[in-house]
This record gives C-alpha cells, structure tokens and sequence, in this order.
C-alpha cells in the first residue's frame, strides 16, 4: 500500500507558504493544514485553546506547542488527511518537529519532503501589509502581485467580501519575523539532516515559484 505524503512548507511570514500550498493541494490532491487557519478558527470559535492563544497570535508570537502539537494532531485523524497533506505553518519549533515524527512513526508514516521557501525578509513587509483573503472560500490576493477581479470579486467564488487579518501590521510582522529565525529557522538544519530538505528561490513570482514547487513535489511524489 502507498503511504499518505507528508510535505511539510517552512518559511517566514509572507513567504508564500499558504498561496503555494493552496496550489499544490489543487494539482496533486493533498490537503492543505494550516496551523495558523486552525488556530483562528479556534479564536473565532471562543474554544479554551483559542482563548489563550489569541492574545499571542496578535503579539505575533508563537502559541504554545502543547496547543499547537494538540490541535494538528487532532485535525491530522480526519478521513480526508487519508491521501495525504501539506503542512503549512507546522512545525515551527523542535519540539513540534519532534511531535510530528511520533506522530507520523505511530501511523507507519514518514516525511516526503521539507520545502523551504527562500526569501529576504525586507520584501515580507510589503507582502503581509497587503494581503487580504477571502471570507467565502479562503483564497487569498495582493493589492499588487495577486489583486481579486474588479477591485474586490473573488476569482475563485465570487464573494466580494474580502478580509484582512488582525495580526498582519507593521509592528506585529517584526515580532512574526523574529520568532521565525529564532524558533523556527533552526528547522532548516534539522530537515537537511534528516536528508528531506528542499530550497525554492521563493522571491520570482508567484506563478514561477509554483511551477518550481511543483517540478519539486512531482520528482518526490513520483
Ligand atoms: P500563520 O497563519 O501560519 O502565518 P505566517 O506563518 O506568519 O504566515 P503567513 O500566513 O503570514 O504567510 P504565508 O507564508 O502563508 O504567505 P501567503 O501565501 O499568505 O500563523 C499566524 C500566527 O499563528 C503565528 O504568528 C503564530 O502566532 C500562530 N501559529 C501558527 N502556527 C503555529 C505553530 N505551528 N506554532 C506556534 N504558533 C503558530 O502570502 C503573503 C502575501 O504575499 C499574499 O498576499 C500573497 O498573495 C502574496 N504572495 C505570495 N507569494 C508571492 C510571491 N511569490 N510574490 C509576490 N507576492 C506573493
């Protein structure tokens, strides 16, 4: 029997991890965990783990690995993971690194590939800051590199209602920003040593560094 594939996307804020994992789960039928959107939803929810980690996701740090670790876990049991699914946001911390292996040792699993999307940091400012997303279907748009048609109609859905995120302002990327090359940069080194790592040239456009993703997860998956 094939094993699900387990890619996991590494890279700052802004770097492209949710528009690129969007496109992979289209083309190769994975399905995309975001961390970040499943702690919102737990925020939008009022649960116990959304309540403590709300006030930490404005301040632009790193929620705790116990909710975190506890909260993919528990979405990684769902049926539609069965195929396989692109981790976007996870891990972030050794520990959380150390979580998944369990996790995927306990369920005959493995890692296909640890992507790492290469960009500077002074480029992501400009990204977050205008980044918006879609209330019906969650696509996301740039004001400049991926505007929504007219102005303000989702591509994919139609919706009109377009939403920024509270954590996506200047002063919170900084803190983003630092959490990611103190915590989570460190993960780098620990998938290269695993023999997993990948490196994409994440600054070209969107539509390159996707057909580069995608050369990527075909020669893994194949
Ligand atoms: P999360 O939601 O994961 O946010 P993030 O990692 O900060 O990443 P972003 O969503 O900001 O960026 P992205 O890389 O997905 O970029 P995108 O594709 O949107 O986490 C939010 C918070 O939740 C964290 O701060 C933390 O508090 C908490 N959290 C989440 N996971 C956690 C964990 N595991 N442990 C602990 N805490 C956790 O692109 C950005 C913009 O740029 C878009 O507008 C897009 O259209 C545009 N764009 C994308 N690619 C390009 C390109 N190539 N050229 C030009 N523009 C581009």
């Amino acid at each position: 029997m094939t094993r699900p594939a387990v890619l996991i996307l590494l890279g700052p804020p802004g770097a492209g991890k949710g528009t690129q994992a969007r496109l992979l789960q289209d083309r190769f039928g994975l399905v995309q965990l975001s961390t970040g959107d499943l702690l919102r939803a737990a925020v939008a929810a009022g649960t116990a783990a959304g309540k403590q980690a709300k006030a930490v996701m404005d301040a632009g740090g790193l929620v705790s690995d116990e909710i975190v670790i506890a909260i993919l876990s528990d979405r990684m049991r769902d049926e539609d993971c069965r195929n396989g699914v692109i981790l976007d946001g996870f891990p972030r911390t050794t520990v959380q690194a150390e979580a998944l292996d369990g996790l995927l040792a306990s369920t005959g699993q493995r890692i296909n590939a640890a992507i790492s999307l290469e960009v500077d940091d002074s480029a992501m400012v400009e990204r977050i800051s205008g980044r918006s997303t879609c209330a019906g279907c969650g696509e996301g748009y740039h004001d400049t590199f991926k505007p929504p048609q007219d102005g303000n109609r989702c591509v994919k859905c139609g919706s009109t209602e377009l939403t920024r995120r509270a954590d996506d302002r200047a002063e919170t990327v900084a803190s983003r920003l630092e959490a990611y090359h103190a915590q989570t940069a460190p993960l780098i080194a620990y998938y290269e040593a695993a023999g997993v790592l990948r490196s994409i040239n994440a600054m070209a456009q969107i539509d390159k560094v996707s057909g580069d993703m995608t050369e990527v997860v075909e020669t893994i998956l194949n």
